[in-house]
């Protein structure tokens, strides 16, 4: 059994979505907006985001995966896409963490096309030393080190996405 340290505690990580929730209510203030849960990491994170939010939401998903072509240009997979259009709309994409950047990167690129009034990611952590295109998201909850971390939704072979603190396997 590998035993996880604990990077971010629970209390810490409610905290700050309390207070992401507050900034982009703020931001869609008289205003709707589609939160776009990118399955499956962003689950836990969507869902306690959401409940915190004060302005009208909706809510979709979608499931991608990204890989590189043989070109060497990146190509996006969509495994599931979203069940209504977002034409006209604003779109919150909600994501785990940002990692080589290439899958939000390529996404993004792909819902612009279908015309939203806007778009704006938010993730809930962020490993910029990992970055392999420019890519940054509009609201980041916590910037973490090079380091693999599981919970609030992110799994080590599926497991541990449930935790509700974020933390490191340690063998
Ligand atoms: P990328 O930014 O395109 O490299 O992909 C990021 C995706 O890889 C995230 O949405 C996660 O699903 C997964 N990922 C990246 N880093 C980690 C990690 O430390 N733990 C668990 N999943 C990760
Ligand atoms: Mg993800």
């Amino acid at each position: 059994m590998s035993s996880i340290e604990v990077l971010i505690p629970e209390e810490q990580i409610r905290g700050r979505i309390r207070e992401m929730a507050e900034e982009l209510s703020e931001k869609y203030k008289g205003q709707e907006v589609v939160l776009i849960g990118i399955l499956n990491g962003s689950v836990f994170f969507m869902t306690a985001l959401a409940q915190l939010m004060t302005v009208p939401i909706e809510i979709d998903f979608m499931a991608a995966s990204s890989y590189v072509g043989t070109d060497s240009t990146g190509k996006v997979l969509i495994t599931k896409d979203l069940a209504r259009s977002i034409e006209g709309r604003n779109v919150l994409i909600v994501e785990d963490i940002v990692d080589t950047g290439q899958t939000l990167h390529l996404l993004k690129e792909m819902l612009e096309q279908r015309n939203p009034a806007g778009i704006e990611i938010v993730t809930l952590l962020d490993k910029p030393e990992r970055r392999k295109v420019e890519f940054e998201a509009d609201i980041i909850g916590f910037r973490i080190p090079d380091k693999f971390v599981v919970g609030w939704g992110m799994d080590y072979n599926q497991k541990y996405r449930e935790l509700p603190y974020i933390g490191v396997i340690t063998e």
